[in-house]
């Protein structure tokens, strides 16, 4: 028996039921990033290797184990992007649109990682990324974090999802608190599980985000990295926690959050949810001051966030299981009859002329029983009949499919029909 090709472990189909989700999310995402003024950037799917290892960081879990990486027919080795801050710093730089500029972007779209797949963890997974250049002070940290609550609020999840914030400094600060972090678990190395000392000298700062409990109460007694924060760092962690607090959001300090991408700075912050397991984060991002200057830029400071749009379609799905956006099909035109398919489609495209938001589904072929069934399995509101001696005398039935009343108009009353059709 020949074998079925199945989908790649991790990547998943998104069959039209589900779209339906997908749209009613974007959309509104959409409103709500022009509603501040961003722009959407689309950016290629795949780069080259090296911006992936530059931006994000050698020693980071995405550029260590979990980049699609190939060569291409030319011997080059080029990258799946696993995010898309490093493709948007590198077209900013490669078109000149941040020098001596300040941009609001956005982008949406398919990331790549080789992870181990489980719920609201896949290998291909979808972002909407936020990315602001070229403001330094904490007004636009309030501003991103301001409009990511405001997407909660549009989808009606703001009580399902919690904001944590922190800062991280500057790399200088980070560089001696990670000296003071290592000397502290050298300390402790007979409690340490294998990730934990295979991340103490290459990236120590990540363990304190380890799922361990014995980790994290060992963590109690280490020094916290706001102790190294120099003053700069401190007013503007402060003056971003005044402005959130002004402007009503709720939030917690969570010292150990530090993101696993290397080119953060200062403010951190994810919004993270109980309703979806281990997976629970559904929005991550800060701000990367460095990262323009870094891969060739002038300096440029900037601060973002990516949605992670697959665990925000279930959570939207968990919290309401009967949640199903409207995509009601206003009519189906039933025909019957030979010869009758031309004025069938006539019939639709007039509709359409006149008003193209009108949802109009032609039936093709099949008796007229069927026709009906497939009419009410599509949702349509109503039935649009029409018989040989309706094409003779240009008229069509039009029934409610809900009531079952009917009536006869002309088929040239295309006003009246949409009135019927869009009421
Ligand atoms: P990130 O935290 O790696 O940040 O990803 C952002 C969000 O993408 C996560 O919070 C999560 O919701 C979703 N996500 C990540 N990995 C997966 C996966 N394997 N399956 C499903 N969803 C996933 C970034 O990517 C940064 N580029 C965000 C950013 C933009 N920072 C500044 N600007």
């Amino acid at each position: 028996m020949v074998k079925n090709i199945q989908a790649i472990r991790g990547m998943k189909d998104y069959l039209p039921s589900d779209i339906i989700i997908w749209q009613f999310i974007e959309e509104k995402l959409r409103q709500v990033l022009s509603s501040y003024g961003y722009n959407e950037i689309r950016l290629p799917i795949v780069e080259y290797t090296s911006l992936f290892n530059k931006a994000i960081g050698n020693i980071t879990d995405i550029v260590e184990k979990e980049m699609y990486t190939f060569k291409d027919n030319n011997g080059e080795s080029i990258t799946l992007r696993p995010e898309g801050t490093a493709g948007c710093v590198r077209a900013g730089i490669e078109h000149g649109f941040l020098y001596n500029q300040q941009q609001r972007l956005w982008y949406i779209g398919p990331m790549f990682r080789y992870e181990r797949p489980q719920k609201g963890r896949y290998r291909q997974f979808y972002q909407i990324g936020v990315e602001s250049f070229g403001w330094q002070g904490p007004d636009i940290d309030a501003e991103l974090i301001i409009l990511s609550y405001r997407c909660w609020k549009v989808l009606g999840i703001t009580e399902y999802v919690k904001l944590e914030v922190n800062s991280i400094g500057s790399l200088e600060v980070r560089n001696s608190y990670r000296r003071s972090l290592i000397n502290f678990l050298e300390h402790h190395k007979d409690v340490l599980d294998d990730d934990c000392i295979r991340r103490m000298y290459t990236n120590p700062l990540r363990i304190l985000d380890s799922k361990n409990p014995t980790i994290q109460k060992l963590l109690n007694y280490a020094l916290p990295l706001s102790n190294f924060l120099d003053k700069k760092s401190h007013a503007h962690f402060d003056n971003l926690c005044t402005l959130l607090k002004n402007n009503g959001i709720k939030y917690k300090v969570n010292e150990r959050l530090v993101r696993g991408l290397d080119y953060y700075n200062d403010t951190v912050f994810e919004w993270v949810t109980n309703n979806l397991g281990s997976q629970g984060t559904i929005c991550g991002g800060g701000r990367y001051d460095g990262l323009v200057k870094q891969m060739g830029g002038h300096p440029t400071p900037a601060i973002g966030f990516a949605i992670g749009l697959d665990r925000l379609v279930l959570l939207l799905k968990t919290i309401n299981k009967t949640f199903q956006p409207k995509n009601i099909i206003d009519g189906y035109i039933i025909a019957s009859g030979k010869s009758v398919q031309c004025a069938a489609i006539q019939l639709a495209e007039k509709l359409r002329d006149s008003d193209p938001t009108v949802k109009i589904i032609t039936n093709f072929g099949s008796n007229l029983k069927k026709q009906f069934a497939r009419a009410n399995k599509c949702g349509a509101r109503i039935a649009l009949i029409l018989g040989e001696h309706e094409v003779q005398t240009d008229q069509v039935i039009i029934k409610d499919m809900r009531t079952g009343n009917q009536q006869i108009l002309a088929q040239s009353e295309i006003t009246k029909i949409l009135q019927i059709l869009l009421q």
